[in-house]
């Protein structure tokens, strides 16, 4: 019988196996490309924070969205990539002392643990620039204008309104009482802007209006705000080891979360309410969207 158990577990294995593929393609794009640049002091901290890499969820929604629209699979894949970038840097200054002060990703040791802050920061700061770097470059077969309008998006979403902002609204509410407005609003900047990135960015390819690029921004907001309650469950309940990094820290840290002030069972009914919500904004394109829902169920019950 297919039991709700069968069916998570079908759905897992279906997942990991088209996030290996992402993961795979993605990884040797951005190997190729620094290859090709000057070797610095930095690179190998900076290689250290990228590979061998996370999980490629920013990626794989980025192409689900993209295969709505018929955007050809190594163009989503480069975009990605400068997403992916971007996402290494903010894991690598998340976990500095001045931050969240941990000192194990992605199964192992922090890139500031092995290579000091100061190159950690640097690297940081470099992979940042690589993402521009990326969609800049000839590898991104798009016109000019269309990139620009990339690398303007993706600076929006990663700057002072979007990640940077959202971490600093996370760090100045430990250990305060936050209101549920203000913790979403918080969880949408430091999260939820990376994913509205991936979920334009198909929309600004094909020259898509700004009110079809805002309908795709507003459904990554919140793809991103259901992908970090999700994480902050895992920090609550999951296992360190399957995690690769430290859990049970949100708590002593004193995170604002919607676990903290919510519960652990009305943070899960808010996640299920997100993805009701997003399936049926997503209702116009009929069965074209299964692999976002795919991608959503996956969001919520992964165990890393
Ligand atoms: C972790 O992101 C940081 C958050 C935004 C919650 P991921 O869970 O996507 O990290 P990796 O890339 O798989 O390591
Ligand atoms: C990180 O959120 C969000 C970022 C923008 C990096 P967390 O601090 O919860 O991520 P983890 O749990 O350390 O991966
Ligand atoms: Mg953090
Ligand atoms: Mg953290
Ligand atoms: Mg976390």
């Amino acid at each position: 019988m297919n039991t709700p158990i069968k069916r998570l577990e079908k759905l897992e294995i279906k997942m990991k196996k088209k996030l290996n593929r992402i993961a795979k393609d993605t990884n040797l794009f951005l190997k190729n490309f620094l290859k090709k640049q000057h070797n610095s002091k930095l690179i190998q901290a900076m290689k250290y924070g990228l590979f061998p890499g996370g999980k490629k969820i920013r990626s794989k929604i980025l192409i689900d969205v993209g295969s709505l629209m018929s955007i050809d699979y190594k163009t989503l894949i480069t975009i990605g990539a400068a997403v992916e970038c971007i996402h290494a840097y903010t894991l690598i200054h998340d976990d500095l002392p001045c931050m969240d002060d941990d000192k194990i990703r992605r199964g192992k040791a922090a890139t500031h643990i092995k290579f000091g802050e100061s190159t950690a920061i640097l690297a940081g700061n470099s992979l940042q620039t690589i993402a521009c770097e990326i969609l800049a470059s000839p590898n991104l077969r798009l016109s000019e204008k269309i990139k620009i309008n990339l690398v303007k998006k993706l600076s929006e979403c990663s700057g002072h309104l979007g990640v940077a902002g959202g971490q600093y609204l996370d760090l100045s509410y430990e250990k305060k009482k936050i209101s549920k407005k203000k913790i979403i609003e918080m969880e949408i900047k430091k999260t939820g802007k990376l994913f509205s990135f991936c979920c334009a960015a198909p929309a600004i390819v094909k020259g898509k209006d700004n009110k079809e690029i805002k309908f795709f921004e507003d459904i990554g907001s919140n793809v991103g705000l259901l992908f970090q309650i999700a994480d902050d469950l895992i920090d609550f309940k999951g296992n360190s080891k399957k995690a690769g990094k430290q859990t049970g820290k949100d708590q002593k840290k004193g995170k604002a979360t919607l676990i903290s002030l919510l519960g652990h069972s009305n943070a899960i009914k808010y996640c299920n309410k997100i993805i009701f919500d997003v399936d049926k904004s997503l209702m116009r394109y009929g069965s074209s969207s299964k692999n976002i829902k795919e991608t959503l169920n996956y969001i919520l019950n992964r165990d890393r």
